[in-house]
């Protein structure tokens, strides 16, 4: 029943309508780089037949051949990001882990993060990490091997460590979503750096705050300058550790009250990210605790909690997943949004220009025919030859390219609009 229960989170889950778009939009792309590759034949084969063509006509369309290839390198590596922010101790790196349902990042107390973290995921199993600057894939077997080997490294705190975790393990890393975990705000100086480092490709941010405190104003702060960055930054705001209103009944209501009012007065007033409205869609209250310690259980096949666990554990635990929908539906759509439509912008502008230079190629071998029309019939009948095969070529390109064209945008509107 556990199968059953993931098979169908797969095929709802709001992250395919990034992974759907990825391929078909790489797709499109194979289609034109053929198309590319048939034209540039095409027209080398004229070239050296009746100076039909230019150097300089082939060349160009010789360039888009590698200007395909390179969107298709890009296309390949696009994914989305989200990135983690907050102080110190607010269980950044358990959320995380919950999120990946597995102890992947070492968090607590001798752990804390000292710098950038990012979990991607890797192919046939395996599980390394690379440092910045490095190409060395440095195996990493268990969680305290990671730390260990966090540790030993001198890392300046606004580095960047990739962690490459096996993508059968997690259906979010499988759907090409990579976390980035962070040192705690109020420990650096350098928040400038940390944000043209790290922040300017990031499709959401999620901001980890303690329930137990209200919003620090290093926090704050810290939106405040990626906002004037990026113009209206996904944001969520998760109280954490809500777990421990339990024990205090008495003031539940009224805390939650308070931290949800200052949360989405920070995003709408202060940040003016969001309305009001949209902005109470984004604040939810979390135990990231709870949440991995439980989801761990079941992946031992165990019930999720064992009865020993605090007041109010399944509503928490209810929260925490809709957060993740949430999140799933923000983080697609906001990646298909600023990756895919410059793809299909650049595809078009390729696709155009092939169009034009066919189409003046057409217009001279017309000129040409017409030109020669007294000289020997046998020329005039290998340029009618030519003219009728460009004719149908053109025809056949306008048509694919005005069919990709018409695909590439309404996936994108279609996605934007879901
Ligand atoms: P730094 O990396 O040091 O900045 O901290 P962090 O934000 O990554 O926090 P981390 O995930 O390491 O958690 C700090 C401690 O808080 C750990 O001992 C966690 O087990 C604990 N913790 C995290 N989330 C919760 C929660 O929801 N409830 C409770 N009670 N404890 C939590
Ligand atoms: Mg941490």
């Amino acid at each position: 029943s556990h199968l059953r229960s993931t098979d169908i989170r797969t095929d709802n889950s709001p992250l395919q309508i990034f992974v759907k778009a990825k391929k078909k939009i790489n797709d499109i792309f194979v289609e034109i780089e053929d198309y590319v590759q048939d034209t540039v034949g095409f027209m080398k084969s004229l070239q050296a037949e009746r100076n039909i063509v230019t150097a300089e006509e082939a060349e160009r369309i010789e360039s888009y051949v590698d200007k395909v290839h390179g969107i298709r390198d890009v296309l390949k590596r696009d994914h989305m990001k989200v990135a983690f922010f907050g102080r110190t101790s607010n269980g950044k790196s358990t959320v995380i882990n919950a999120m990946l349902r597995d102890k992947i990042l070492p968090s607590g107390i001798g752990h804390t993060t000292n710098c950038f973290l990012q979990v991607e995921g890797s192919d046939n199993g395996e599980s390394y990490l690379i440092t910045e600057g490095s190409t060395e894939k440095q195996p990493v077997q268990s969680v305290g091997q990671l730390g260990h080997a966090l540790c030993k490294e001198k890392l300046c705190e606004s580095h960047l460590v990739r962690i490459f975790w096996p993508k059968e393990k997690c259906l979010l890393l499988r759907d090409d979503v990579v976390f980035v975990d962070s040192p705690g705000v109020d420990v650096t100086p350098n928040l400038d750096e940390w944000i043209d480092k790290h922040c300017l490709d990031a499709d959401v941010f999620v901001l980890v705050a303690n329930a137990e405190s209200t919003l620090m104003v290093t926090e704050k702060n810290f939106f405040h300058k990626v906002s004037t960055k990026l113009s209206k930054p996904n944001i969520f705001i998760l109280n954490n550790r809500w777990d421990a209103s339990a024990s205090e009944p008495e003031f539940f209501e009224q805390v939650r009250a308070q931290h949800q009012e200052r949360a989405v007065d920070f995003l709408s007033r202060e940040l003016k990210v969001y309305t009001p409205k949209d902005a109470e869609e984004r604040v939810f209250f979390v135990s990231a605790k709870e949440t991995l310690q439980a989801r761990m259980q079941e992946q031992r096949g165990q019930p999720s909690h064992n009865g020993a666990l605090a007041e109010g554990f399944q509503t928490r635990y209810f929260e925490f997943q809709d957060f993740e929908r949430k999140f799933e539906e923000c983080i697609s759509k906001s990646a298909v949004k600023t990756k895919f439509e410059q793809h299909s912008q650049r595809g078009k502008h390729i696709a155009t220009e092939i169009r034009q230079t066919l189409d003046e190629i057409l217009d001279r071998t017309q000129k040409m025919k017409s030109e020669q029309l007294y000289v020997k019939k046998e020329i005039h009948d290998k340029l009618n030859y030519t003219e009728q095969q460009l004719m149908l070529l053109t025809q056949e390109m306008k048509d694919k390219i005005h069919h990709m064209v018409e695909d590439v945008e309404q996936r994108v509107s279609k996605a934007l609009s879901e």
